[in-house]
């Protein structure tokens, strides 16, 4: 997903108001519930697999901007040119959102069904996992994080419960810590 144009992540993500891109992407294991995320990288092709890199080789659950791409080339990982994230669908709906002074890239029809990207799933043995990138919002501030990288705002996976990935804007998400609430909702006995 974050290999195609059509979403909002890696190669689709949108541009904040600056006309760059910032992308933020975590991942978490419902079984130990270690958790791995980066934010507002920009020289990431695939910030979910540098997420995964964060949870299963460092000790830290969140590294951000230059410091996660420090630890990205660490890890082997190949800087792409920010230019490789630049695609003129992305462009125009930025040069719309500041026509328009809105910053709600959600508001765009077609943004409501190609969005952050997200996935959870659950193996053979009951273990579940849950991931989601992003771009983020069109026309957001520079240096704005979401959601999706923040561990029970955007993503939350737990054996005891269920694996969450969510989408739409972060900031309602990260004021009543969506993903870890629903968790312990279920947790308690709500159905899914
Ligand atoms: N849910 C994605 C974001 O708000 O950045």
């Amino acid at each position: 997903l974050e290999d195609s144009p059509f979403f909002n992540a890696g190669k689709g993500a949108v541009f904040n108001a600056q006309g760059e891109n910032e992308l933020d992407a975590s991942v978490m294991d419902g079984a130990t519930l270690n958790a791995g995320a980066v934010a507002a990288v920009r020289r990431i092709a695939n910030p979910i697999d540098l997420a995964l890199r964060v949870m299963t080789e460092s000790r830290h659950v969140m590294l951000i901007g230059a410091g996660a791409e420090t630890f990205a080339v660490e890890q082997g990982f190949e800087l792409v040119d920010p230019a490789y994230f630049h695609t003129e669908r992305r462009w125009r709906q930025l040069q719309e959102a500041k026509a328009a002074e809105t910053a709600a890239a959600g508001d765009d029809r077609t943004d409501h069904w190609y969005s952050t990207v997200g996935a959870v799933a659950l193996d053979r043995q009951g273990n579940l996992a849950a991931g989601t990138s992003t771009g983020g919002l069109t026309n957001k501030r520079w240096g704005r994080v979401g959601d999706t990288p923040i561990v029970g705002a955007g993503t939350y996976a737990n054996n005891e419960s269920c694996a969450v990935s969510a989408t739409g804007t972060g900031e309602y998400f990260i004021r009543y810590v969506v993903a870890h609430s629903i968790c312990e909702y279920v947790r308690d006995g709500m159905s899914i």
